[in-house]
């Protein structure tokens, strides 16, 4: 890469860090889109957000901390601490840091589907989540 490319790319990332939610979660869906995921679908992303997934404890699924309704406030199933709504529409500074949303996505995929979340999946949730 030649070193103009490279300075655009740098003055872009430095621009885009200044900005609010859409940017993050975009380079996020070009990211999944390069792993070979895509198109994202919100409606996909709004039934996984609900679909419950076996555990020994009992079933578990996003909307188990965080509500059916992400803009709503959340409970934290094992500890009763209150989750402040998802949303961006409730809490704009949501969707906004990149490294917050994927630590938070493959911690929170693993204790509700038992794994880490694919690709597809994490850009669907992302798609539906940027939504509300
Ligand atoms: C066991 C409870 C729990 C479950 C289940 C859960 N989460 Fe979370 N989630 C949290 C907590 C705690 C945080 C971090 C605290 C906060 O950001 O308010 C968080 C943060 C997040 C964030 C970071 C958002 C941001 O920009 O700050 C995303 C995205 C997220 N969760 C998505 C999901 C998705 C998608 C699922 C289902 C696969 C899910 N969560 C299931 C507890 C949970």
């Amino acid at each position: 890469m030649n070193i103009r490319v490279t300075r655009a790319i740098a003055l872009a990332l430095l621009l885009g860090a200044g900005t609010a939610g859409a940017g993050v979660v975009d380079e996020l869906l070009a990211d999944y889109q390069s792993a070979g995921a895509g198109p994202f679908d919100p409606k996909a992303g709004a039934a996984l957000w609900l679909q419950e997934h076996p555990s020994p404890e009992g079933p578990r699924a996003c909307s188990t901390c965080h509500t059916a309704d992400p803009a709503a406030e959340g409970r934290h199933a094992t500890t009763g601490k209150p989750i402040a709504p998802l949303a961006p529409s409730a809490r704009p500074e949501r969707l906004s840091d990149r490294k917050e949303i994927e630590k938070w996505l493959a911690r929170n995929c693993k204790w509700t589907l038992g794994r880490e979340c694919s690709a597809q999946e994490k850009g669907d949730l992302l798609a539906f989540l940027r939504t509300q």
